[in-house]
C-alpha cells in the first residue's frame, strides 16, 4: 500500500451490519441501540430448500458484522451465516465479522467417548473457511471453545446485564443462594453469586441420555433460602425443572432461573409451567416464538452489550472494559 492512499482509505472505513432469518428482532434492536441501519440483503430459499443470499448494496471495502444466532432451524441459520459470509467476501468486504449471539452444536465440544464428533470444533473451521476474521459470541457453552478458532473470538457476557437486572428488582444478597445445575456451570454461577453477594450451591448432574438429566446430589445448603439456578442454555428444560424439584426436596423457599440461551425445544414450556419453578429469565439471544411465550418466562435483552461490542471492537477499543 502507497503511503498517503492509506490514510484515505481509514477514513473511509465504513462499519456495516447484516443479518440473516436467525434473530432479525436482535439485529434490529442492535442496529438502534448504535444508530446505524441494517444492510440490505435477502435471505430466501430456492424451492429444493437451498439457501439463497442477495446482497443489495456494495460491501466493498466495508468492515460488516454479521448478527446472526446458530439456534432453531439450527442447519438452516448455520447454512445462512456461511453464505452471506462468502457472499461478503466475493463482494470485497474489507473484514467480516460473525456476531453469534448463540452458537450452536457447542455442546458437543469434546469426545466423551469413542467415535463422537465434536461439533464445535467443525463450525469454527467452517467459519473460517468461508472467510470470517472474527467473532463475536456470547455465553460460549464452554470458554474453551475459543481456542477453537485461529482468528480473535470475543466472547461477551450476560452477567452484568443480569446481574443488574436481579439489583433492580431486589433479588440478591445474603437470603439467597445462586445454584449451578451442573458442575460444568460453577465458574458462570460464582461469578454471579460474588456480584450479588449470595451463596453458591452445586447440583451434581448425570446425564443417562442425552436431553435427559439426572440429579444426584446438592452441594451447599439451600434450606430456608431463595435459589437462583442459572445455566447457559435451556433445551428440553429437564435440567432446571428436575433440579428446582431437587431444590424444593432440600427445603429451599423459592426457586427462579436465569438462562442466557432460550433454544426451549419440544415440550420444555410447558415442563416449566408445569414445574415448581416461580419464574424464568431468559435473554433474547434467540427469539422465542409467540407459541412459545409463557407468564413464567420474562425476557431481558442484551442487544445493548452486542451494539457496544461492535462499536468498540469497530474502533479498535478494548472490549473487556465492558464486563469489568
Ligand atoms: C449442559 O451442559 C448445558 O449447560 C445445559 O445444562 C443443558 O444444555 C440444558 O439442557 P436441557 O434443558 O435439555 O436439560
Amino acid at each position: 500500500m502507497r503511503k498517503g492512499r492509506n490514510h484515505k482509505l481509514i477514513r473511509e472505513h465504513e462499519l456495516c451490519l447484516v443479518t440473516g432469518n436467525g434473530n432479525k428482532e436482535l439485529a434490529e434492536k442492535i442496529a438502534k441501540c448504535i444508530n446505524v441501519k441494517l444492510g440490505v440483503v435477502n435471505v430466501t430459499k430456492f424451492s429444493d430448500g437451498e439457501t439463497r443470499v442477495d446482497i443489495e448494496e456494495s460491501m466493498r471495502g466495508k468492515d460488516v458484522f454479521i448478527i446472526q444466532p446458530v439456534c432453531y432451524p439450527v442447519n438452516d441459520n448455520l447454512m445462512e451465516l456461511l453464505i452471506m459470509t462468502d457472499a461478503l467476501m466475493r463482494a470485497s468486504a474489507r473484514t467480516i465479522a460473525a456476531v453469534i449471539p448463540y452458537y450452536g452444536y457447542a455442546r458437543q465440544d469434546k469426545k466423551v467417548k469413542p467415535r463422537e464428533p465434536i461439533t464445535a470444533k467443525l463450525i469454527a473451521n467452517l467459519l473460517e473457511t468461508a472467510g470470517i476474521d472474527r467473532v463475536l459470541a456470547m455465553d460460549l457453552h464452554a470458554a474453551s471453545i475459543q481456542g477453537f478458532f485461529n482468528i480473535p473470538v470475543d466472547h461477551l457476557s450476560s452477567i452484568p446485564t443480569v446481574v443488574n437486572y436481579f439489583k433492580r428488582r431486589g433479588i440478591g444478597g445474603d437470603n439467597t443462594v445462586i445454584v449451578s445445575p451442573d458442575v460444568g456451570g460453577v465458574v458462570r454461577a460464582r461469578s454471579i453469586a460474588n456480584r450479588m453477594g449470595s451463596y453458591l450451591a452445586i447440583i451434581s448432574k448425570r446425564r443417562t441420555k442425552p436431553n435427559e438429566a439426572d440429579i444426584q446430589e446438592i452441594i451447599g445448603s439451600v434450606e430456608g433460602y431463595k435459589c437462583v439456578m442459572v445455566d447457559d442454555i435451556i433445551d428440553t428444560a429437564s435440567t432446571l425443572v428436575k433440579g428446582a424439584e431437587a431444590l424444593k426436596e432440600h427445603g429451599a423457599r423459592e426457586i427462579i432461573a436465569y438462562s442466557t440461551h432460550p433454544v426451549l425445544s419440544g415440550d420444555s414450556v410447558q415442563r416449566i409451567e408445569d414445574s415448581v419453578l416461580k419464574e424464568v429469565i431468559v435473554t433474547d439471544t434467540i427469539p422465542i416464538p409467540a407459541a412459545k411465550r409463557n407468564k413464567k418466562i420474562k425476557v431481558i435483552s442484551v442487544a445493548g452489550v452486542f451494539g457496544e461490542a461492535i462499536l468498540r471492537g469497530f474502533e479498535q477499543r478494548s472490549i473487556s472494559e465492558l464486563f469489568h
